[in-house]
């Protein structure tokens, strides 16, 4: 396969193609999943064995809504209507700045933007990088440093001088690799405008060439080895940085997602592993080319290298010399977010998504407690990973990956993680995406954003994928909420009971299952819920990265866009609409918690918007204020 970088594929598209075709299955459940979308309004009753099953409180507040919305919504804005406007909305009351741009210099050493060629490998090195994803904010000594993960790049944008639209020379690669990664910026406000402190000492680029130490079970294993470390301990950088975490002992989470699509084999011959072809990774890159200058992306030359990649990366974000962790007892999968929880008896429970079509939910215990005051640094070294499994009657429960249960090495399970869930029969999700857990008491939410495998074919492993529990509906485009309580609200129990807090759909179209649940109506319907965060009042801020095409299945729904939602009563109302070809994605709030910071990825990223400048697109992370300089969230 040759990919030309203007036709770039998803990236789970490209694991579709490179991808040996799975076989395609047919599910006894398959008919019974197409419940008319009454069977839910009424409260989840069951139908065979596909129920979908929505919280009473969920149903009981929104039939109030319906007659009692402004006096019981405690979302107080006028929801902004769906379009497909080449620019930002929020609610009237509000505003929007850019922050900053993909491109723009941390440093006074570092040349200005050059939109004519994107800038050189020096530059990006110096820069901030592209397509911001997930952010989290520290406040020290009254100043605010900013972490932002960089995910990927549209190569016919980042090489817009390049006639063929990818990376031709080593300039070129050295260039796209300093793209990705993690930009740390010290930001300050004055006089109303937010900006990045030039030159503060806190400024810092993690790139692709970053060394970061390998930590945990899989720290020197064999599996670990490459030409370049022979010791199995050191990694050099990090990539596709998708959703983020952030610990109370002050340190930033960036967590790797599809890592296989910049490896490439110049031996179309090469035997790949069944391990490699569970992960994606395949003798075709997704057209980033690094192999071009760099040997270890060429899986010929070096076939482990893909093994040190697909980890929860932990970042100090207040010492830009300290290296970068690998944390790999978190497991290796295609990692969206780490949400953090301290549990009530100190282990630290870090909830994580495998964002690939049947993959699966984990969790992440460790093995010693949080103490404050304390030191803390190496929590997320040792541990146990869990795996979840959720039954059809609301109830469900965490598997332990342990050697005697899945019959692979700590080192093993922390390396071929999927392969360990596998063993223990998990539960095959819809692409869980984002994890937040309820400030206000032991709940937690997982974005399911879609999947069009769902009751047609097994998952990478070959782990069927009936249409069933949380993840009811076949052929799911529009994606679902759920969210579970974990028994005794304890993080760290075995059991769970779990409902869906929305079911994505478009009432405008469907009368069915796939008009989405009760909450979902003509004015706030969207579809792919992707970024999830909750802000210190316990609301449920749901960012989306889905189908933008307005037309068809996806009709009024317009641009990718931000929503807010009540945990209590299920109401759900839009927030922001992004610029044409973006999604929305990562959050974060100012100190003083009147400014609330997100990212725009990718505008334009099929070559149709002029955000936000009225020339390239670029991505960048804005910031939001309400008018009357109140607090946001
Ligand atoms: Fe990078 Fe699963 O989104
Ligand atoms: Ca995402
Ligand atoms: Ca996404």
């Amino acid at each position: 396969m040759s990919v030309k970088q203007d036709q770039m594929l998803g990236f789970d598209e490209h694991d579709e193609l490179v991808r040996p075709a799975a076989e395609v299955v047919e599910f006894e459940e398959t008919a019974k999943a197409m419940v008319s979308r009454r069977g839910f309004l009424t409260g989840g009753a069951a139908v065979g064995a596909t129920a979908f099953v929505m919280g009473s409180t969920t149903f009981a507040a929104g039939n109030a809504l319906a007659s009692e919305e402004v006096k019981m919504s405690r979302l107080a804005f006028e929801m902004v209507k769906a379009n497909a406007l080449d620019t930002v909305t929020v609610p009237a009351g509000y505003n929007w700045q850019v922050l900053a741009s993909w491109g723009e210099p941390l440093f006074s050493n570092a040349p200005a933007f050059d939109p004519a060629t994107g800038g050189t490998g020096e530059s990006q090195e110096l820069a901030f990088g592209d397509h911001n994803d997930g952010m989290a904010l520290f406040s020290h000594n009254g100043r605010q440093i900013l972490c932002v993960n960089n995910e990927y790049t549209n190569a016919s944008t980042l090489h817009a001088n390049r006639a063929d639209g990818k990376p031709v020379n080593a300039d070129d690669v050295r260039k796209n690799k300093a793209a990705h990664g993690v930009s740390v910026v010290e930001i300050a406000r004055k006089d109303g405008k937010w900006s990045i402190v030039k030159d503060s000492e806190f400024n810092r680029r993690i790139t692709a060439d970053t060394e970061m130490d390998i930590t945990g079970p899989a720290r020197g294993h064999d599996l670990m080895k490459t030409k370049a470390d022979p010791k199995g301990v050191v990694a050099k950088g990090t990539w596709n940085n998708c959703g983020n975490g952030q610990t109370p002992w002050g340190t930033y989470l960036t967590c790797e997602e599809n890592f296989n699509g910049y490896f490439s084999s110049s031996n179309k011959n090469l035997a790949l592993t069944p391990q490699m072809k569970r992960y994606g990774i395949s003798h075709d890159d997704r057209g980033y080319n690094w192999a071009l200058a760099d040997a270890r992306f060429d899986l010929s030359k070096d076939p482990q290298e893909p093994n040190r990649f697909g980890y929860i990366v932990e970042i100090d974000p207040l010492n830009p010399t300290a290296r970068p962790k690998k944390r790999t007892a978190l497991g290796r999968f295609k990692h969206e977010n780490a949400e953090v929880e301290v549990a009530a008896n100190g282990h630290v429970v870090v909830y994580l998504g495998d964002d690939e079509r049947g993959e699966f939910l984990y969790r992440f215990v460790s093995k010693n407690k949080y103490v404050v005051g304390g030191d803390n640094t190496d929590l997320l070294e040792e541990g146990t990973l869990y795996v979840a499994k959720f039954n059809e009657n609301n109830t469900g429960h965490w598997i332990a990956l342990t050697p005697e249960a899945t019959g692979m090495s700590e080192a093993e399970i922390a390396i071929y993680t999927r392969e360990a869930a596998s063993k223990v029969g998990a539960t095959t999700m819809d692409r869980p995406e984002w994890v937040a857990s309820n400030p206000n008491k032991a709940e937690v939410y997982c974005a399911l954003t879609n999947n069009k495998n769902r009751g047609v074919k097994p998952n990478a492993g070959g782990d069927e994928t009936p249409p069933a529990g949380p993840n009811p509906r076949v052929k799911n485009n529009y994606g679902q909420i759920v969210r579970w309580e974990p028994a005794n609200q304890d993080h760290t129990a075995e059991k769970f009971t779990w409902d869906l807090f929305v079911l994505a759909g478009n009432p405008a179209v469907y009368d069915d299952a796939y008009a989405g649940s009760k909450n979902v109506n003509k004015d706030n319907m969207f579809n792919s819920p992707d970024g999830l965060k909750f802000d210190s009042k316990g609301l449920l801020w749901i960012q989306t990265d889905g189908n933008y095409s307005n037309e068809k299945d996806f009709a009024g729904q317009g641009n990718n866009q931000m929503l807010v939602g009540d945990p209590e009563t299920g109401e759900i109302k839009r927030f922001l609409v992004g610029p044409k070809e973006c999604e929305i994605t990562g959050a974060a709030w100012s100190a003083d918690r009147t400014t609330m910071f997100v990212s725009i990825q990718h505008p334009g990223e099929k070559g149709n918007s002029v955000w936000p400048n009225g020339g390239t697109p670029r991505s960048s992370v804005i910031a939001i204020s309400r008018d009357d300089g109140e607090m946001i969230g």
